[in-house]
This record gives structure tokens, sequence and C-alpha cells, in this order.
């Protein structure tokens, strides 16, 4: 098991350790009632998770003798919103929960952001622990403690900022992980190369098929490298003030297309084509190589990602889906671009026609 440390606000203690290997339950069960001891443990997921793994998660708590419980919710982003908060509240008072209660998110990154969110507030706070069962919880949702829900406006419009007390990533998760569902941490993955480790970004232009067949030692060595890439930024700027940002590359116009497209285009497809965009903004404004643009775009391709806009998006409806992104700043829409594979920077202002150029070169 590998261990990596975030390091936060020590007069709020709340640093905690990341926890990664394969087949890991058991010991986890044991870690979890050696550290993290509570009074009771509910344990919360959705119920794809918790047909898959609910069961057997439960019996490890309960064979080191620890009192647990199970709330199971419907899988998907249409349960991330408030009746569902208020749901689990109710079947955790009914449980007998109590501010003695730590909390377990069993799941993806819908699991995550609700369970963090109930921790956040129920009972003005209780502990709470991260088990990411999706690629993208492992690498980004699970690390961070950015809770939230839905509101009918938009996405993630009613949250708080939380950390869990731990997070354990068993890599055996993936194993049952759709290709849909794997596809969309491929994207983020080739996200932390892209910003941050070109070392990385190069081991993933070596080892694309090994990664997409999840072979296990080249997978847990991405995914601890991702992690370390997440919580550094995180230690730097755990409320996303500036720094964090960067972690948004390629899901500015990512999010247009994946609302525009009433999400036939998943998130990772969307990401995709964002990263692909802003790696051919940066070349077109000046700061990054064309060979490192080609670097990015064949990658992306190599993953089986999107790499074509749809004909019938209309530049200009992108550009208006971009201006209601909730990370603009005033009327500015922000950009992560690049000077380099892991070089990224911020810009607040592009002119609109740079974008129709590339939205124009993009499509199918
Ligand atoms: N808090 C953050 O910092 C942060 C960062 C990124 C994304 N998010 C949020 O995360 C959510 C997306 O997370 P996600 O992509 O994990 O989606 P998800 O949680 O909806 O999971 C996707 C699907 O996979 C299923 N699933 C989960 N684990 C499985 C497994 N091991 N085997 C088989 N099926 C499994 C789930 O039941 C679900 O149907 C979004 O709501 C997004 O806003 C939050």
């Amino acid at each position: 098991m590998r261990t990596i440390k975030v390091n936060l606000d020590k007069k709020t203690r709340s640093s905690y350790e990341i926890r990664i290997g394969k087949d890991i339950i058991d010991r986890m069960a044991l870690i979890i009632a050696k550290n993290h001891k509570a009074e009771r443990y509910v344990v919360i997921t959705d119920d794809c998770v918790g047909s898959l793994y609910g069961k057997k998660f439960l019996a490890g708590l309960e064979d080191v003798g620890l009192n647990v419980n199970l709330i199971e919710f419907p899988a998907g982003e249409a349960s991330k919103n408030i009746s569902t908060v208020l749901d689990i509240a109710g079947k955790l008072l009914k449980s007998g929960a109590d501010r003695e209660t730590l909390l377990i998110a069993l799941g993806g990154g819908v699991v995550g952001d609700v369970t963090g969110f109930i921790a956040s507030v129920f009972m003005r706070s209780v502990p709470y622990l991260q088990i990411p069962t999706t690629l993208v919880a492992q690498v980004d949702s699970s690390i961070g403690g950015k809770t939230a829900v839905d509101l009918p406006h938009g996405k993630n419009l009613l949250g708080t900022f939380y950390q869990p007390c731990a997070v354990f990533t068993d890599l055996s998760f993936l194993e049952t992980l759709p290709e849909k569902e794997f596809n969309n941490g491929l994207s983020e993955i080739i996200k932390y190369g892209i910003i941050d480790d070109e070392k990385m970004f190069h081991t993933m232009e070596n080892n694309m098929e090994a990664i997409k067949s999840k072979d296990p030692k080249i997978v847990l060595n991405i995914v601890e490298a991702c992690c370390r890439i997440k919580k550094s930024i995180v230690e730097i700027d755990e409320k996303d003030q500036g720094l964090r940002h960067i972690l948004n590359f390629g899901h500015t116009l990512g999010h247009a297309l994946e609302t525009m497209s009433q999400y036939t285009i998943t998130h990772g497809e969307g990401v995709a084509l964002g990263m692909i965009a802003a790696a051919r903004l940066s070349e077109k404004m000046g700061y990054l190589e064309s060979n490192e643009a080609k670097r990015i775009e064949a990658l992306i391709r190599d993953a089986g990602l999107h790499w074509k806009i749809p004909e019938t998006f209309s530049a200009d409806n992108i550009i208006a889906a971009l201006r209601m992104d909730k990370k603009k700043k005033g009327d500015m829409v922000r950009f992560v671009l690049l000077k380099k594979i892991g070089m990224p920077f911020i810009i607040g202002s592009i002119k609109p026609e740079m974008i129709t150029a590339v939205i124009e070169e993009m499509k199918e």
C-alpha cells in the first residue's frame, strides 16, 4: 500500500492520508478500526456500487468489530441534489446517527460529493472517509474536500469545502467499471500529465494500451502520480482561490460541449475536446510549440477519446454557452492555456474570433 500525506492547515487539523493499493479492502477495515474510531459507522453508496460491493464491504467492517449501517441512493448525477441529502439525513437520524458517527463514502464522485456535503452539515459536521470506486473519484474528486450537490440552475451550486479524514483507493474496484466511466477518468489522467508532469505524459504516450487494459502496475503508478499532483495543488490552494483553477484545464469548453449535447458527449469526451482546443489556442496565440499541441492531440486520439466537435454545433452557440460558465470572472471567460506540456497558465481574455477559428478547425 502506498501512502500520500495531504498537508493542510495545522490549526484546523484537516491534514489526512491517501492510501493506494490493490485488493486492500481487508486491510482498510483494520486501519479504519484502529485510526478512525467512532461509535457508529454509516456507509453511504449508490445502488450500483452497493449491489457490487456493499455486502462485502460491510462484512469486512463488521468482522473487525465495528457497528455499521448502509444507506443507498439511486446511482447517477440525477441523484446529486438536495432531496437526496434530506432523504439520507432522515435515514441517518432513524439509524441513531449522532456526532460520534463517522460517514464512509463508497462510490464514485457523486457518492463522494453528496456524502462529503452531508458530513459537513449533519449535526454541524461529522467526520467522513472517502473510498473512491471510479477512476475519476480515485484521481480527482476524493481528494481536496470539495463537496456539493446540484441545483436545477446548474451543477455543484450548493457546496462546502470539507476535507475527509482519510482516503482509501483500491484499484481492484476498477475491474467492474464500465469503459465509458473508465474513459472519463482517462481524460482526467491525461489532464494531469499536461498540466503538471511531462514525464508522466511521456509514460502515457508509451503505454496507452496497457493503461486501457488496466495493467495494475502502470495504473498504480499513474493513479499515485495523479494523486500527488492533486494533493500538491490542494495544499497550496485549498479553497480554490487561484492555483487550483489549473485543474480546470480543458473543462471550460468541455462543460459547454457536454451541456450543449444534452450529455450525449460525456464529461471525459468533453474535457478531451476542451484540452485539444486549449492546446490549439495556446499554439495559435504563440505560447505553445506546434509539436507539443500535436502530441496532446495524438495522446487523446490514442486513448480513444473524442477529438472532433460535431458538425452541427455552431461556434456562436458554444461561445454563448462558455459565457454561462460559473467559472467565469465577471464577463471574462477564464481559460487555462499552456506554455509547455507541464506548464499551464490562466488567461482571462481570449478574442471570440480566436475561439471560433479553433472550433471550426476541430469540426468533424
Ligand atoms: N469534488 C470534486 O473535487 C470533484 C471533482 C471531479 C468530479 N466531481 C463530481 O464527480 C461526479 C462524477 O463522478 P464519477 O465520474 O465518479 O461518476 P458517478 O459517481 O456517477 O459514477 C459513475 C457510474 O459508475 C458507477 N460505478 C461506480 N463505481 C463503480 C465500480 N467500481 N464498478 C462499476 N460501476 C461503478 C456508479 O454507480 C455510476 O453509475 C460529478 O458529479 C462531478 O461533479 C467532483
